[in-house]
This record gives structure tokens, sequence and C-alpha cells, in this order.
């Protein structure tokens, strides 16, 4: 049987009839920004994250753009930022007037390490993005003892935990994203913005209202940036799942590893204490389009995400330096999301490694 790449829809099925009544309320209730279901859902996710505060914005990439500006970054300043990323990673610290500096990845973790960051500070440096690619947990405690505040761009990783706690409660700061691809998504775009801090959540939630305390005096160049109630009400609905969910996408990847995957290419190794709630399951191979092409002809889902790295990406080039980043390059050329979702069962995985397995594939590190 044919796997998607992922299946959002199998885990909604059965909430559908509380969607509904939750849309309903919203609807009902004739308030749809800045409301009740917006409070409440940032009252749960806080609590859910181990967090103090939880301010809903408009989107992932406006919640690091957010984090940033609460932080004080501006023009002269840079952050520090994996190029193995969704370009948003990166894109969102132009807007504050600082400069993207871009770092290496660990090859097996897809995340960045103490060394990778180490080897972009400068003085400086106002800030390191730590991105939870994939759904792996960066070592956001080693990385912040350098000295530096770390923001969590936790867009892939809700449902996560690590040694420590759970994405959202590591850093000085955490943003995430609730797309409706991600592990814990609503019905067009929202985010959030993490933090143990009340100063920073104070200046957040002004600078998510247009730069306004008060809603009567602008003192700052802000952001129309919230997270609406319709959306709210949805994410209410859903995040008493989010564990559930995850233990399935980890269960989908012990299946891979049951079925012998691992025997074809290399697996994503969880970095040291942490337990992913894989938002996408992704291997490498140095014969990554042989193995797309055997998924193909089998009818299942694959995706080169990154081929290209944020710091080759043309808007970038003028940040992008002499950037020489080893590991990047490899795994931007090796990597290949295969099919996963809460609900991904032992036999279409076993259909996804045998599909593999025809191609003649080995692991050739
Ligand atoms: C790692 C990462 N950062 C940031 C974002 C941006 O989030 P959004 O699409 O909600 O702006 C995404 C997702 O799209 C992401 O995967």
């Amino acid at each position: 049987m044919p796997s998607p790449l992922f299946d959002t829809a199998t885990p909604l099925a059965p909430l559908r009839a509380e969607l509904d009544a939750a849309i309903a309320r919203v609807v009902d209730s004739g308030k749809y920004i800045l409301g009740p279901e917006v409070s409440a859902f940032e009252r749960e996710f806080a609590g859910y994250c181990g967090a103090r505060h939880a301010i809903g914005v408009a989107n992932g990439t406006e919640a690091l753009t957010i984090a940033l500006r609460s932080l004080g970054v501006g023009p002269g300043d840079e952050v520090v930022v994996p190029s193995f990323t969704f370009y948003a990673s990166a894109e969102a610290i132009p807007p504050t007037g600082a400069r993207p500096v871009f770092c290496d990845v660990d090859r097996e973790t897809f995340c960045v390490t103490p060394d990778t960051v180490r080897a972009a500070l400068t003085p400086r440096t106002k800030a390191v993005i730590v991105v939870h690619l994939f759904g792996n947990v960066a070592p956001v405690a080693e990385i912040e003892a350098l000295g530096v505040p770390v923001i969590e761009d936790a867009a892939q990783a809700a449902g996560s935990t690590a040694r420590d706690g759970r994405p959202g409660a590591l850093g000085t700061l955490a943003s995430f994203s609730f797309f409706p691809s991600k592990n814990l998504g609503c019905f067009g775009d929202g985010g959030a913005i993490t933090t143990r801090d009340d100063e920073l959540a104070d200046r957040i939630r002004m600078l998510r209202f247009h730069g306004s305390w008060d809603k009567v005096t602008y003192e700052h160049v802000g952001y129309n940036s919230r997270l609406d109630e319709l959306q709210a009400a949805i994410l209410r609905v859903q995040l008493p799942h989010l564990d559930t969910w995850a233990d399935g996408r980890r269960a989908a990847a012990q299946h891979y590893e049951d079925a012998g995957l691992g025997e074809l290419v290399e697996l994503p190794r969880p970095v040291a204490g942490a337990r992913p709630a894989w938002h996408l399951y992704v291997v490498r191979s140095e014969r990554a389009d042989e193995l797309a092409a055997a998924l193909r002809a089998a009818g299942h889902g694959y995706k080169a995400y990154y081929r290209t790295p944020v710091h080759l990406q043309p808007a970038m080039r003028e940040y992008a330096g002499d950037a020489d980043l080893p590991a990047t390059t490899e795994v931007a050329r090796t990597h290949l999301a295969i099919p996963i979702s809460p609900v991904l069962t032992a036999e279409l995985a076993a259909e996804v490694v045998s599909a593999a397995r025809e191609a003649g594939l080995a692991v050739a590190y």
C-alpha cells in the first residue's frame, strides 16, 4: 500500500466533532482577536512546555523576529543560525537589522552543537537561534553556557522531550509554528513564543500589538502579529493529544528500525537524552536519488527538504561570506525524508523498507 510523506488527516478524524464545536463556539462568541481562546491556549501551552509564558503570534517566522526584538537585537548585531534548516530560521533575522552568521550542524543529529556554534561567535553575537530540526532536540543548555542567549526554533519539535525538559523551556526564548503540517498544527497560520522571563514576555506582548503597552500610546515600531481565536480554539482541542501523537511518531521510527532500514541507509540519531517526536523522518544515503526513485516507483512519499542550504540561497548571499560548513554541505546532498506520521504502522514501514531494499541500497558511510 502506498504511504504518504505525512498524514495529518487520520489523527484528526476522531476529533472532528470536537473541532466543529470549538469553531462554532468562536463564531458564536463574536470575539475573534485576542480573546478568551487565545488566553486559555497560551496558559495551556505554557503549562505543556513547562514555560512560565506562551504568547500567541501570527506564525513561526514572526515568532523568531519578535523574540529577537524582545532581546534588543538590532543593527550592528550578529545572530548565529544553522544553514541546514528551513529558510525562515534565518529570514527572521534581517528584519531586526542584525546579520545572520551561519554555523554548521552535526551530520548525524542534523542539529547545531556547542562546537559548531562556538566557531561562529564574535564579539558582535547577540543571540543564537538553535533549531530543533526534524523534531530532534539540540543541546540548548550547553550552548547557552557559551554565554549568549539562545532562542530555540522549536517549529518542528512540539511533542519532543530532552533530558532537562521540553522544547520551549530549555533556552531564554523559544518559537513555535502551528503551520498545518507541524506536529501541533492549526487550520491556517499560527505561532507562539515561550519564555520563563516575565519581562521578555511583557515586551513580546507589546511588540505583537504594534509596539504599544496600553493600545493607546505607540512607543515602538512593532508588529500586527497575533494568533487568532479560531486557531487557538482548534489548537486547544489538539494539545491534549500531542503526547500520544509523539509516541506514535517514535513508534513509527522504531518500526523502520525493526524492519532493518538501518542496514540500507543512515538513520537519524537522537541528540543525547532527547526523545524526538520525529516531525520528519530523514535518512542519509550517498544514493539518495536512487532511494527517491525506488520510493516513487512503489508509490511512497519522499522529499529532499533542504538540498540548497540557506547560506547558498540567493537572498542570503550578502550574509554568507566564505562560510565553510562541511557537514551542512554533506547532509544537504544526502538527506531524504521518508513517510512519517503518528499513525504509520509496522506494515507500512516494512513496505517502505522493502522498496528501499529492492533498490539495492546499503549503508555506505
Ligand atoms: C524550522 C522552522 N523554522 C521556522 C518556520 C516558520 O514557521 P511559519 O511557517 O509558521 O512561519 C518553520 C516552518 O515552516 C520551520 O520548519
